[in-house]
């Protein structure tokens, strides 16, 4: 029991919270992690990718954008919202290019190691089979929007912390893609550096850093040794990384 300080359920365990903080904050606070794809500790939240649905009051919300509130009562860890969170991330899959053998971010992809946190054996749903435009255009960088999962984390690195607003999605729906702040569209006509949070931030395999696919062998990635529940974590006890990007 927490006692002189705001508190929370999620999942039965009470756990404090801070004015201000979300159902996220909270959780990754003390330790509980919520799937999140479009979240990133130190970044305001889009709520674009859904993948953090909770139930609080008989209605889903999503945890990164909602405001954590004496007495709230939350369940994330169900296998009913866990099959919802398949379903998005199969959803995902077959939207973009995301044929994990032949991708170099294999094993650094979040959206395969949320993948197999979640059980994903097959995509389901049938292939949109994509053709979106690839701009190799910049030396050090590659944008392939054939994987962009449109989590909007590059647009908010790249404006909040290089401070450089590279990057904007445009369109709605279906028809939502991302584009390149420059009158040619190009990311060679736009001041990103491979030193840009927003050349790290990706979670999947659209932007990588050119002539570094392979420096990490296959067996030793990031999903190789831990869990993205222990990323995820772990990425918010690091915010000073993101203090870091923010004193440039
Ligand atoms: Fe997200 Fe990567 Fe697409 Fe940017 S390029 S919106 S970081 S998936
Ligand atoms: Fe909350 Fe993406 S992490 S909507």
């Amino acid at each position: 029991m927490t006692t002189g300080v705001d508190t929370i359920r999620i999942d039965g365990e009470e756990i404090p919270f801070k004015p201000g903080q979300t159902i996220m904050d909270a959780a990754l606070a003390a330790g509980i992690y919520i799937p999140h794809l479009c979240h990133y500790p130190g970044l305001p939240p889009s709520g674009n990718c859904r993948l953090c649905i909770v139930e609080t009051g008989n209605r889903s919300v999503a945890a990164c954008t909602t405001p954590a509130a004496a007495g709230q009562q939350i369940i994330s860890d169900t296998p009913e919202l866990n099959a919802t969170r398949k379903a998005i991330t199969q959803m995902l899959f077959v939207e973009g290019n995301h044929i994990c053998p032949s991708c170099e971010k294999t094993g650094n992809c979040k959206l395969q190691a949320m993948a197999y946190h979640l059980g994903m054996l097959d995509d389901h749903f049938p292939q949109f089979y994509q053709r979106r435009e690839i701009d190799a255009s910049h030396p050090e960088i590659l944008l392939d929007r054939s994987r962009c999962i449109l989590c909007d984390l590059c647009v908010r690195a790249s404006r909040d912390v290089d401070k450089k607003n590279v990057f904007a999605i445009a369109g709605r729906g279906t028809d939502a893609h991302l584009i390149v702040n420059a009158p040619s569209g190009k990311l060679a006509d736009t001041p990103m550096a491979v030193t840009d949070l927003a050349a790290r931030i990706c979670p999947v395999g659209a932007i990588l850093i050119k002539e570094k696919g392979y420096e990490v062998p296959i067996g030793e990635r990031i999903y190789d040794r831990q869990t993205i529940c222990e990323t995820g974590l772990q990425e918010y006890t690091d915010k000073p990384i993101i203090k870091k990007y923010q004193s440039k």
